[in-house]
């Protein structure tokens, strides 16, 4: 079969990654796939910059929106970040060419991510964005596909690794919280601007994605209670401690008789619930619905291969699938069937 040809918009923590990953396993992924993945066309901001991959024989686009309506590719994946700009644009111009995309980019579908899913689902195209919540857990798949005809109740988790990681070092280490952050960032694990991670809109964009696939209604990244842990003092995680709770930056979604409630705060949580033991950049989300009951998944939240190996799925997922078949809706449901967000009062 025709290989699957794709083109990969930023080369930084995940980008470079997925690009060493899928050089290092082409054979295998030519044999899992049906047919080979190989990268035609790559997109950074510093061309000089050495990423520790071969990029030879890969054509160079100096900007995405430029990779995104001309180069030679099947699937535009999505590595840049951000809401607006460079990423936003391209992945639109992707999806009006008819092109499949893959995004690890949780900030642009919080915002955007019905207006996109309207797009592709109008030209038939795929968007998977398994990485953009709890980085290498298949949330997604779980509630987009395997979860269907379940009524969820609520959702649950630790959706952010820089803030677990953080709040685990100061624990377990007794580092300072500043230290703790830059070890995050050296790690590559926070976002550009770490202050979406401590402030707690990265867990708020993913559990507004979250919402959605569970609940049906159309994405509400602003309508989130939300305090992160810039607050939380080496004292405050000790008090918790004597008392017999951790303390976890949490994010909530639970459907009243109102309406659906979102909410995401550091929370005191007993030590021995198994989401106190999820230490480090560890996230676990849980799901409570009527016909499967409870769902805990715990796995790697962030980081260059957790999240390249999601992102890897969903390349192979497109790489796997049939011209003219049936598509999984984006966002679980049709986008056009999303129903308004009623807040819970
Ligand atoms: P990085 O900051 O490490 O990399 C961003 C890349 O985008 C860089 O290669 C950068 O180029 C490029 N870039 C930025 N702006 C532009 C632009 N205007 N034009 C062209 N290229 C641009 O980010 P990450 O790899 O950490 O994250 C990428 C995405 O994945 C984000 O959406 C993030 O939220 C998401 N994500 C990240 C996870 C992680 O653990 N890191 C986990 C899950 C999701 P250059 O290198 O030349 O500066
Ligand atoms: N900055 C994010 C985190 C990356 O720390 O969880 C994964 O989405």
């Amino acid at each position: 079969a025709d290989a699957l040809k794709i083109g990969i918009a930023g080369l930084g923590t995940v980008g470079a990654s997925l690009v060493r990953i899928i050089q290092q396993k082409s054979n295998e992924l030519a044999v899992t796939c049906g047919r080979p993945i190989i990268i035609t066309a790559v997109s950074a901001r510093d061309k000089t910059r050495d990423r520790g991959v071969d990029l030879s024989a890969v054509t160079w686009f100096d900007r995405p929106e430029e990779l995104a309506e001309k180069g030679d590719i099947d699937v535009f994946v999505e590595l840049i970040g951000g809401a607006e700009g460079a990423a936003n644009v391209s992945v639109r111009t992707a999806l009006q060419r008819g092109l499949h995309v893959v995004t690890a980019n949780k900030a642009l579908l919080a915002y955007h991510g019905v207006e996109l899913a309207t797009i592709a689902e109008e030209k038939g195209s795929l968007l998977n964005f398994e990485a953009a919540v709890a980085g290498g857990i298949p949330v997604i798949k779980a509630l987009r596909e395997s979860l269907t005809g379940n009524a969820v109740s609520r959702i649950y988790g630790i959706m952010n690794g820089t803030c677990n990681y953080i709040l685990t070092k100061m624990e377990k280490e007794g580092l300072s919280f500043t230290e703790c952050l830059k070890e995050a960032q050296r790690l590559g694990y926070a976002e550009a601007d770490p202050a979406f991670d401590i402030e707690g809109n990265d867990t708020a964009h993913k559990l507004a994605i979250l919402t959605t696939l569970a609940f049906g209604n159309r994405i509400a990244a602003d309508d989130i209670y939300l305090e992160g842990i810039t607050n939380i003092s080496i004292e405050d995680i000790h008090a918790a401690a004597e008392l017999g709770y951790r303390i976890k930056l949490l994010g909530v979604a639970q459907r009243t008789d109102t309406g659906i409630e979102q909410r995401v705060h550091p929370t005191m949580v007993p030590v021995d619930s198994v989401i106190a033991q999820v230490d480090g950049v560890t996230n676990a989300v849980a799901i409570e619905s009527d016909v499967l009951g409870e769902l805990l998944m715990v796995g790697p939240g962030a980081g260059g291969n957790a999240t390249a190996s999601s992102v890897l799925g969903d390349i192979a997922d497109i790489a796997k699938s049939q011209p003219g078949a049936q598509r999984v809706p984006v966002l679980g449901h049709p986008a056009k069937a999303l129903e308004p967000y009623r807040k819970a009062q």
